[in-house]
């Protein structure tokens, strides 16, 4: 590795929104960059499929090249930022960089939230940083607050809005009304949404991000498929507004929490009091809930993607690589090999908002409650709503074992006076942190 005394050298793999992104700041930002790191830093050497791509922000084409092989062997290079994105061969590249003793920065939550285990335990072996504030929350620092900041506090629950597309959506829906598909068509011509949405709506990004928020809190290596998740491609606008006249903002939430051994990681739609700081998060904003044993309640908030946004998370990045240059044991994290402990959905406990569609005559309320009676089901609030011959019964429980509740719904199904339910959203409850301090 060459000498970090005068100068730290960059190649980056992959040049699209968020490549270009490190590319143009590492220039314009030149003096800050310098400042901040202790030491100069360029960007030598430039991985891309297809040099003649066009870039968001123009790229010195002398820099471009398609040989891996070069790039990954060449002595020069100090950090390597990976902004491929996918798992293959970006995982192949970013081992292989690690094991030539490099330092290693990366956006990619997928590739961390299902080989981190291998990559960290790659950067011990051969004295290496890995980095990836940019990995979530996009330009929110909330790794490093996580690791550092909060390295002295027990971290007892993470709610986080971690997925701009769904919460653009869904705030989308709320405020004009319109319906899911309308609402990600929109978001597609903003370019809030990929051509290809699945892993936002399905929740699967916003479960990769979450398993890096825990093993990074909890000190512990979770898999993205560790988390549970349910997507938004069944909300109604009904519900939002049936949600905003009881009080609640409808958000896809990433939520964790450590109960003594187990953790608990979920990703779903959850109906969240308009009070709470989450509920006015909305549009492609992201924001990350944190409770502290001892801190208390944090909220980090930001634009959660976005090329220039996380490139900034990026040089953040390369500023502590070059600050803890000389002590990469600072950066090891030999946690992401503890095996993690996580609690079965059923045994979980939430509240829920339901909606009933059932024939309007009498004893119809009375049948359903003795379904919720037999499994331990106890309603706050039910409010029902006449449609002529059919009626909708719009109820929120009280605090239930996620297993007794979804006994109740098959039961309820059952009846031959409900017709359908069309919709099942948690619903959180926000009492104030009251601390262990
Ligand atoms: N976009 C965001 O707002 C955002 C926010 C946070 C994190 N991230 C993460 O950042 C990473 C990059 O995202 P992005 O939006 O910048 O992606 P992108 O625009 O698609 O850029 C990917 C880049 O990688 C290059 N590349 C892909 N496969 C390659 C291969 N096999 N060999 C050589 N080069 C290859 C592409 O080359 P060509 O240009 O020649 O095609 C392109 O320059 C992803 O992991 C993503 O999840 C993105």
């Amino acid at each position: 590795m060459s000498s970090p005394d005068r100068f730290l050298n960059v190649g980056l793999l992959g040049c699209g929104t968020i490549g270009s992104g490190v590319y143009h700041l590492v220039k314009k930002n030149k003096k800050e960059l310098e400042r901040a790191c202790g030491m100069p830093v360029g960007i030598s050497r430039i991985l891309v499929k297809d040099p003649d791509e066009p870039r968001p922000f123009p790229v010195d084409k002398k820099f471009l090249s398609t040989n891996s092989e070069e790039i990954l062997s060449d002595e020069k290079i100090d950090v390597f930022i990976e902004v491929m994105g996918g798992i293959e061969p970006a995982r192949t590249f970013c081992l292989k960089a690690l094991k030539s003793g490099k330092h290693l920065i990366t956006a990619n939550k997928e590739l961390l939230a299902r080989h981190g285990q291998e990559i960290m335990e790659a950067a011990a072996e051969n004295d290496s940083i890995v980095m990836f504030e940019a990995s979530v929350g996009g330009g929110i620092p909330i790794i490093c607050p996580l690791e550092s900041s909060m390295g002295g506090d027990r971290i007892k629950k993470i709610m986080g809005i971690v997925n701009g597309t769904t919460n653009y959506v869904l705030s989308n829906m709320s405020s004009s009304g319109s319906d899911f598909h309308s609402a990600l068509h929109e978001a597609q011509k903003l370019g809030y949404a990929e051509a290809n949405p699945q892993a936002d709506i399905e929740g699967s990004d916003a479960a990769s991000k979450l398993a890096i928020l825990c093993s990074v809190a909890f000190q512990v290596g979770m898999s993205g498929e560790q988390v549970y998740r349910e997507g938004i491609n069944f909300i109604r606008p009904a519900d939002l507004a049936n949600a905003a006249e009881m009080g609640y903002a409808t958000k896809l939430l990433a939520i964790a929490e450590r109960d003594g051994e187990e953790i608990s990681a979920r990703v779903h739609p959850t109906m969240i009091p308009l009070d709470h700081p989450l509920a006015a998060v909305s549009g492609n904003f992201n924001a990350i809930f944190v409770v502290g044993e001892s801190v208390g309640e944090l909220m980090f908030y930001g634009e959660g993607a976005g090329s220039l946004p996380t490139a900034t998370a990026i040089l953040g990045d390369v500023v502590k690589i070059s600050r803890n240059i000389k002590d990469p044991s600072v950066f090891r994290r030999p946690y992401w090999s503890n095996p993690c402990r996580v609690k079965s959905v059923d045994e979980l406990t939430t509240k829920f908002y339901m909606v009933l569609e059932v024939i309007d005559r009498p004893g119809v309320l009375a049948k359903i409650a003795k379904v919720f009676g037999e499994n331990k089901v106890s309603l706050e609030s039910v409010v029902q709503k006449g449609l002529g011959g059919e009626a909708e019964i719009v109820l929120i429980t009280h605090e239930v074992v996620e297993k007794n509740f979804q006994a109740a719904r098959s039961e309820l199904l059952g009846l031959d006076v409900v017709k359908d339910i069309p919709s099942v959203i948690r619903v959180e409850s926000t009492e104030a942190y009251e601390g262990q301090r």
